[in-house]
């Protein structure tokens, strides 16, 4: 049994939408910085078609494993991995882990998450394919919480929140 920190990332509208059509709802750039000093230095977890959405590959400063059927040498820069369990495995760094998306694997994850940086932006976009799974907040304790406005870099409001899972 895996007896590590599984913290969980994620940018989703009112609905619970994270993507749509391979790409992300919306270019949050505050929320990309947040995302980036939360994981800088750590290890990040992703599934295949979240790896191939980077628009520059693995990201920098930090252990890119990617989730994946699919040969190895597609991944540049990556470790491979073909279950999120194995994915635990493997990481023995003493890094914290970071499970970043997408769909699927945050599917797969979300059981068994500790923690939660769910950045909620306040919209809801009609087009969407990708979810996020719905969160019973009743078992999960919220331990951070930062407004902000929309403005003219950020065309929504959005909330950086951090919960906690109540054991
Ligand atoms: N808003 C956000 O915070 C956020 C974050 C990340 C991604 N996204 C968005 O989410 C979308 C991508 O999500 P997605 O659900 O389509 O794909 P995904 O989870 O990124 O990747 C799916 C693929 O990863 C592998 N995989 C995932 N979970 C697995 C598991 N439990 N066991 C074994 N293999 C697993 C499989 O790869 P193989 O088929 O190669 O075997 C699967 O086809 C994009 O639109 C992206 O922009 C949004």
């Amino acid at each position: 049994m895996n007896n590590k920190t599984i913290n969980l990332i994620v940018a989703a509208d009112e609905n619970n939408a994270i993507g749509y059509k391979g790409g992300l709802l919306c270019y949050l750039p505050n929320d990309l910085r947040y995302f980036k000093r939360i994981t800088d230095g750590h290890t990040v977890v992703m599934g295949r078609r979240t790896f191939e959405s980077l628009p520059k590959g693995a990201l920098p400063n930090r252990k890119n494993i990617v989730v994946t059927a699919a040969d190895a040498e597609k991944f540049p820069g990556c470790t491979v991995v073909r279950s999120l369990d194995e994915a635990l495995q493997q990481h023995d760094d003493g890094s914290e882990i970071f499970v970043i998306g997408g769909g699927q694997l945050y599917c797969t994850a979300f059981p068994a998450a500790d923690v939660l940086y769910l950045t909620r932006v306040h919209h809801t976009f009609a087009e969407a394919d990708t979810f996020f799974p719905e969160i019973d907040f009743s078992q999960w304790e919220l331990v951070g919480r930062e407004n902000h406005e929309a403005d003219e870099k950020h065309k929504y409001a959005y909330t950086f929140l951090t919960y906690k899972r109540i054991k």
